[in-house]
């Protein structure tokens, strides 16, 4: 049997795969700066995630959300206190376009409305609702584009007002840092904007939370930034290091009732030990305060690269914490293979052609940013 071919792929296949590092079947080592996509939140196998999986796949690996299964509360205690969003309730799913998905089916139901707004260059996911909400044609189909979506300039203030005004929206949603769209994010203003229009027109608050969330961005959300209380928060990549599990947030004020949500595999018994496993590193070993103290690094040998160079460079950073991007000014696809053929590097990439995408393992060292940044000397 084929694979169905929609994948567009590097030649390069990892066979295995230590913190920060995977290896192809040479032998040869890669520094993973990528994540797998923003995934790889604690690195791979780290000591305690392996053990916390598989003590808990001899024990049981899974049963459905039919019976009792106390690793789901534990889960919600500590995340609740670690993201200090104690007063949230928290529903399990296995995706980041899942947990957007029934985000948005949540304020659906909540306000009884069905038209959502979203953001230009933004990406929620390859669902139904959440692709007919990402700023991408291509990927939407005939049937995703019966939904009602309003795409708006992010930061236009006047043009979201006068669409909530018309009384049928039931979301607004938002990544509070771009990610897929290359790293872009609005002004503080902007956001108390979106909050207050949000209450004032009964439209509820999604924070896409899905790449930026679980400490990437140096805060455990990327909205606390701005003290911004969303109605839902929606989360996954990092949450399962790997493993696939993702989230949603829900203010108390939005009502659960049996049989609103479900789902077979959200919440099952190796996606809680993954995701305590998760939160324990992060804890332990002060992932977020790190995230922060790395950004400072990279900004510095940003800064020494443009001195350093004999061309004029036009090099901007952009995004916080490890959830970063270089806009270099060009198109970065020749680049960024280069980094991978030549020199042994894996980098994102974005809609912005001109961004090369750099979203690694939390627990990242100086000198794994010194390895990239003598290439990005060579190649620049
Ligand atoms: C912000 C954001 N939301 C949602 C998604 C969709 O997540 P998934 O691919 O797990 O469905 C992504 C994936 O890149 C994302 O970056």
């Amino acid at each position: 049997m084929k694979l169905f071919d929609v994948y567009t792929l590097y030649d390069v296949t990892p066979v295995k795969a230590k913190g920060c590092y995977v290896y192809d079947e040479k032998g040869t080592e890669y520094l993973d700066l990528y994540g797998g996509h923003a995934v790889m939140s604690i690195g791979h196998g780290h000591p305690h995630y392996v053990k916390r999986l598989t003590e808990q796949l001899s024990n049981i690996g899974f049963y459905s959300n039919a019976v009792q299964n106390p690793l789901q509360q534990q889960v919600a205690d500590k995340l609740g206190r670690l993201s200090g969003c104690e007063g949230y309730e928290l529903f399990f799913v296995s995706s980041g376009a899942e947990a957007n998905e029934n985000a948005l089916k949540l304020a659906s139901f909540a306000t009884q409305k069905h038209k959502v707004v979203a953001f230009k260059n933004g990406f929620h996911g390859r669902t139904s609702a959440t692709v007919a909400a990402t700023d991408n044609l291509s990927i939407v189909s005939p049937l995703n584009a019966q939904h009602e979506v309003a795409i708006l300039e992010l930061g236009d203030v006047s043009a979201l007002e006068e669409t909530l005004k018309n009384g049928d929206c039931c979301a607004v949603i938002l990544e509070f840092i771009q990610g897929v769209g290359g790293l872009d994010e609005s002004t503080a203003v902007f956001y108390k904007n979106v909050e207050c229009l949000c209450k004032r027109y009964v439209v509820k608050l999604i924070a896409d939370e899905v790449q930026s969330g679980f400490g990437r961005s140096g805060d455990f959300f990327a909205f606390q930034k701005y003290g911004i209380e969303p109605d839902i928060i929606t989360m996954a990549k990092g949450m399962g290091n790997g493993f696939p599990v993702g989230g949603i947030l829900v203010h108390p004020s939005i009502k659960a009732k049996h049989g609103m949500l479900g789902t077979t595999f959200g919440g099952n018994h190796l996606a809680c030990a993954a995701t305590l496993a998760v939160l324990e590193v992060l804890e332990k070993e002060h992932l977020m305060a790190h995230a922060r103290e790395m950004e400072s690094r990279f900004r510095e040998l940003c800064s020494e690269l443009v001195a350093e160079s004999a061309k004029k460079l036009n090099l901007k950073v952009k995004g916080r914490g490890l959830m970063l991007g270089l806009d270099l000014g060009f198109d970065v696809s020749e680049l960024r293979k280069k980094l991978i053929y030549e020199h042994y590097i894996f980098t994102g990439g974005a809609k912005n052609k001109n961004v090369l995408r750099i979203l690694p393992p939390l627990n990242i060292k100086e000198e794994h940013f010194d390895v990239l940044f003598q290439a990005l000397k060579k190649e620049l």
